[in-house]
């Protein structure tokens, strides 16, 4: 199997879970910045997904959503026919580590049965077409979750072993064995990505820093898990989206590839700074926000450290974060405080927040 850099260029290029956050990005990316290809946004638009996210590209004469869901074979075989998908990006899933916690069952069965669905029907439709795998590809987007908890020493390189902790990150890593497994035992054209915590505009905000600017927006207690010590490596969303596009074009076929910021926080810093941020921004005294922090009972199996090594990205396809995290922390916290709108009407559907069941409405 060809393990060699190629230069893939999607015609019509399928993305699922576009309506999410990252999705949302990757849509808007292709879509504005390829006018030359047909993006179609397969989505169920589950609670974590909203069609408010790309108000932004909605008319444009290369974008089309489709309602569906990965798990309904028969629907996503028909959509790959119909729109000719020779590319897919595969960001749906259910994404938020507590909810997998209170209920792992949705998340087996979306993140894993949903993959592998996705992934039959793709081979099903390819590999009968005349030109077969050539010119096809799909791009499985994970976490670096899969590869378990840091101490204080060490980085996760594409070499470290699976040692997935939650339901969450046992239902990607079960998904990134599956993808991997249609590429060994039928050539089926794959690559991969692990990515660090994302963050910036349309993340809903169940996730620690929209739910914490909101809250400080409104006055709501910060629930700090645990001691607050726990890192994470933050990358703003643009970036992964930018990414995705660079190992999309270019990446090895059946490889993987760690996307992080080199920008590890322990979450009480990066709440504090958050803090002092949105006093400005609110004009509140300086120390104001600080006093909402309110240290609760620790996450069921909390991963204590996540940092990445990206020097495969970096070195083999040069791709690097775009901007700081003092810039992309500030800008995220503008978007947020000029959309609020935006947070109102995400939040206005059948949904009842982790925040909400676990603390109250206070
Ligand atoms: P999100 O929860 O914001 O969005 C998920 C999207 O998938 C939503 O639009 C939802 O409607 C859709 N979806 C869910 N179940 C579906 C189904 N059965 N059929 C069709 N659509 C369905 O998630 P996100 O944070 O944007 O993450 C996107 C992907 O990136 C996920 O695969 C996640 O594991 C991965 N990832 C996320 C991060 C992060 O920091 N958020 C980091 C690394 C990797
Ligand atoms: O590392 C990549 C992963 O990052 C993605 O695969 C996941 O989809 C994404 O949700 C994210 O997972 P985390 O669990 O790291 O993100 P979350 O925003 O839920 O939490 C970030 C840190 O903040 C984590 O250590 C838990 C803590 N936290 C979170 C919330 C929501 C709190 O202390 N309080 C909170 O209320």
């Amino acid at each position: 199997m060809d393990k060699q850099p190629r230069q893939h260029k999607p015609k019509n290029l399928l993305v699922t879970g576009g309506a999410g956050f990252i999705g949302s990005h990757v849509v808007q990316r292709w879509v504005t910045g390829h006018p030359e290809v047909n993006v179609v946004n397969l989505d169920a638009l589950t609670y974590a997904g909203n069609l408010t996210n790309l108000t932004a590209v909605e008319h444009a004469d290369n974008y089309t959503f489709v309602k569906a869901d990965i798990r309904d074979g028969a629907a996503v075989s028909k959509i790959l026919r119909e729109h000719k998908i020779d590319t897919v990006i595969h960001l749906a899933a259910e994404s938020h580590v507590d909810r997998s916690i209170d209920g792992p069952m949705e998340f087996l069965d979306t993140n894993i049965m949903g993959t592998a669905t996705l992934l039959h029907a793709c081979r099903e439709y390819w590999k009968d077409t005349a030109e077969g795998y050539a010119g096809k590809l799909f791009y499985h987007v994970s976490t670096d979750e899969v590869y378990g908890s840091l101490g204080a020493e060490g980085l996760f390189t594409e070499q470290t072993s699976y040692d997935p902790r939650s339901p969450y990150s046992a239902s990607k890593a079960a998904s990134d064995h599956i993808v991997r497994a249609w590429f060994h035992t039928y050539g089926f054209p794959v690559v991969l990505s692990n990515c660090s915590n994302n963050y910036g505009a349309y993340q809903f905000p169940e996730k620690l820093l929209p739910l914490f600017i909101h809250n400080i927006a409104s006055e709501k207690p910060l629930p700090v898990y645990g001691e607050g010590i726990n890192v994470r490596d933050w990358l703003w969303v643009e970036d992964h989206a930018a990414a995705i596009e660079v190992i999309l074009r270019g990446g090895g076929l059946g490889e993987t590839y760690n996307i992080g910021g080199e920008n590890e926080w322990r979450n009480i810093d990066l709440i504090r700074t958050l803090c002092r941020i949105m006093d400005g921004r609110l004009g509140r005294a300086p120390g104001t926000s600080e006093k909402l922090i309110s240290f609760v009972e620790d996450r069921a199996g909390h991963d204590m450290r996540y940092a990445i090594d990206a020097a495969k990205l970096r070195d083999d396809l040069g791709w690097r974060p775009s901007i700081t995290f003092e810039e992309g922390l500030e800008k995220t916290v503008d978007w947020y405080l000029a959309n609020s709108d935006w947070l109102k009407e995400v939040t206005s559907g059948d949904y009842r927040s982790y925040y909400a069941r676990q603390y109250g409405d206070r």
